[in-house]
């Protein structure tokens, strides 16, 4: 492994000055345990925050904080202002088309997270569509929340859940996909890229082939939003869900992209103030989507932040991003075949920033253990992604996942971290 390394240089873009991006992270200057350097590879988990992310919700709070769509005085009015044009910048980031009716940022509704939007979307419109006899396409490869929540709701309708078979390297069995769609089918629900894995996923082409059958799609974009372009209207999916915070803003922020003719159809989410038109005890009527799922006083620090993580991005520009991640990616994945006794799991033609691997019989928690001692923060375990394990017959993996800031020699670092690991456990 020492002896290949110098001659090596994978296409990394010489005009990506990476060390500029890093220092923009004060996260990331932090030495950790005995002055180790942070090597911060749990980028899958969570993103670290730029300053310009970190100005923005401080200069919210410091100057401009006041409630949405309730005050005459000018604070609140440029508040509204803000929340609401970060809704056209999130319309724009992830392509949304054009509806009949309305603009295109009418279809984003404002969420906590990837998680609370499948949620929303099993809990409005699948209370609403399904019924028993009805089936709900599901990949074995989803993270527990494109799962769970479909679970229960199927559960309440009568509906039936499918699986979706991920083959030996970690791929979606797309042949297997067609062979369960029929007029059966309501709902293809499948992760754009995985967690666990970093396998990318046909999206176009599954849409293709669920639309044939009358059925509708739903895409977890909480993984792919932060790693390549988006454009949800050439994907030509019915939902599209994403998080903040695992692209450099804030967490406990996220959206929801539904067609406009079905957030129309949806009934409304939570009860409570904005979501409403006129509320009496002889009945309620609703406000126009977005508003009618957005109950309560929202996130609205966040939501501006989220609009400035997005900024951010764009001006980086989201393809040379992409370009350095997906070097870096195929620079780790050399290093660690160059180590004894690792396993890479998930070896997908596609893939987006996760190396998971095994080390010999060494369990993940253990080489997480000691790469943390070492100052490499990578996540162990399941991921979340249970019936994947399974499938795989493994317990868990160690994953690390990278972001823009990640450099060669974080991956280095990690290389020399799993000869460590190695020479205590073998
Ligand atoms: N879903 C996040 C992960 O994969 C938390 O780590």
């Amino acid at each position: 492994m020492e002896a290949a390394r110098p001659q090596r240089e994978p296409a990394l873009d010489a005009d990506y000055d990476v060390e500029a991006v890093r220092a923009q992270f004060p996260a990331l200057q932090q030495e950790v345990y005995d002055e180790q350097p942070l090597v911060y590879l749990d980028n899958a988990a969570t993103t670290q925050k730029p300053q310009a992310v970190v100005d923005r919700l401080e200069r919210y709070y410091t100057r401009e904080n006041a409630n949405v769509h309730r005050g005459v005085h000018v604070l609140s009015q440029q508040a509204s202002s803000a929340y609401e044009a970060v809704r056209e910048r999130v319309a724009d980031f992830i392509g949304a088309p054009e509806p009949d009716r309305g603009p295109a940022h009418a279809q984003i509704v404002y969420t906590r997270g990837t998680t609370e939007a499948i949620n929303l979307v099993a809990a409005t419109w699948g209370r609403s569509e399904l019924e028993a006899g009805d089936e709900v396409l599901l990949s074995r490869m989803e993270h527990h929340s494109n799962i769970v929540p479909w679970q229960r709701i199927c559960e309440e309708t009568g509906a039936e859940l499918k699986v979706i078979p991920v083959t030996d390297r970690g791929e979606l069995d797309v042949e297997a996909l067609e062979a369960l769609l029929s007029e059966r089918t309501e709902l293809v629900a499948v992760t754009h890229v995985s967690n666990t894995l970093g396998t990318i996923n046909p999206v176009e082409r599954i849409t293709e082939k669920a639309h044939a059958a009358g059925a509708k799609v739903l895409v977890d974009g909480a993984q792919s939003v932060p790693h390549m372009e988006i454009d949800v209207a050439e994907l030509g999916v019915d939902f599209f869900c994403f998080s903040g915070h695992k692209m450099y803003g804030p967490t406990g922020i996220g959206a929801l992209y539904g067609r406009r003719k079905l957030l129309d159809a949806m009934p409304p989410y939570q009860g409570g103030g904005d979501m409403i038109d006129e509320v009496s005890f002889g009945g309620t009527t609703y406000a126009e989507v977005p508003h009618k799922f957005e109950a309560g006083t929202p996130s609205i620090a966040d939501v501006i932040a989220l609009g400035a993580a997005a900024a951010w991005l764009d001006d980086m520009g989201r393809e040379r991003v992409h370009e350095h991640e997906r070097a870096l990616l195929r620079y780790a994945t050399e290093r660690a075949r160059e180590i004894d006794d690792i396993r890479l799991i998930g070896t997908a033609r596609e893939k987006a920033s996760v190396l998971s691997f095994l080390l010999g019989d060494v369990h993940p928690y253990d080489a997480g253990t000691v790469l943390d001692r070492l100052g490499i923060a990578v996540r162990t375990g399941h991921h979340c992604t249970q019936p994947l394990m399974e499938r795989l017959e493994i317990p868990g993996t160690v994953r690390a996942s990278l972001a823009c800031y990640n450099t060669r020699e974080d991956i280095d670092r990690l290389a020399e971290g799993l000869e460590k690991v190695r020479t205590m456990f073998g």
